[in-house]
């Protein structure tokens, strides 16, 4: 199975700029990207901050771009995006319980997109609803191995600005996890920096930002890097997970 996953577009109203790139620009660039070399794709996922400031023309926008996308493709939310405004412009996004949360099944495993925004905060929650719902999917797939995405880490990366606003209920999430032992990798966003790692034993990585990125920097101040924007190409068979992550090309902005 092969599946693209792409995070934190932060889109604008078209024309807008974000630290001195244009997001429509660059996600634009990283779809034709992947139009261009991995068309046959079973499922591409954007984990969340489809938007900067969840704006009615940033998701026209996105909708556009997506128009004529060909891989099927999930939309997840981040704490930057509106859940409310979010269905109103995407009514056919699977939803569970309220939630921008869905399942998708294939013959190497079940797949788990979570909605982690907690609507007013920059950092993520899942609370007892969705937790539940979790559970239910986890028992209904205990034989066969399961992939979370979601847009906040339940783990640290070290950089305190960014631990600070993780996953805030990672400890109930872990509970949940512990009583099935059968989630073999977690892919993240947010936190715009490639990371691979594993927390409390499950192997985990994050990935960029189509537009800007978070530098390697472990002080206490958030800084800016300035690495390329990327996407990552996730092959999964009975042997495990192996994923590549790929800096497209981003063409000189118009
Ligand atoms: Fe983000």
């Amino acid at each position: 199975m092969k599946v693209i996953q792409i995070s934190d577009p932060h889109l604008m109203t078209p024309g807008g700029l974000l630290y001195g790139s244009n997001p429509l620009f660059r996600s634009q660039a990283c779809l034709a990207d992947i139009g261009g070399n991995h068309a046959d794709a079973d499922l591409v996922v954007i984990s969340g901050d489809l938007t900067n400031d969840g704006e009615r023309s940033a998701y026209a926008a996105l909708r556009e771009s997506l128009s004529g996308f060909g891989p099927p493709c999930r939309l997840m939310l981040g704490n930057h995006d509106d859940r409310a405004l979010f269905l109103e412009m995407f009514p056919q996004a699977t939803t569970e319980r309220g939630f921008v949360q869905s399942v998708v099944d294939s013959s190497e495993g079940r797949l788990i997109l979570l909605d982690t925004l907690d609507s007013g905060h920059v950092e993520g929650k899942l609370c007892a609803a969705r937790l539940d719902w979790l559970d239910e999917r986890l028992q209904e797939g205990r034989d066969r191995p399961v992939f979370l995405f979601m847009h906040h880490p339940p783990f640290r990366i070290h950089i305190p600005e960014l631990d600070r606003v993780m996953l805030a209920d990672a400890d109930a999430l872990h509970e949940v996890l512990l009583r099935h032992g059968n989630v073999r990798h977690i892919f993240a966003g947010h936190v715009h920096r490639l990371i691979a790692g594993s927390w409390r034993g499950i192997p985990v990585s994050t990935l960029r930002s189509t537009n800007h990125q978070t530098a390697l920097d472990l002080s206490q101040s958030w800084s800016l890097g300035h690495e390329s924007p990327a996407y990552a190409v996730i092959l999964i068979d009975a042997d495990g997970v192996i994923v590549h992550f790929h800096d497209f090309p981003v063409p000189p902005a118009p």
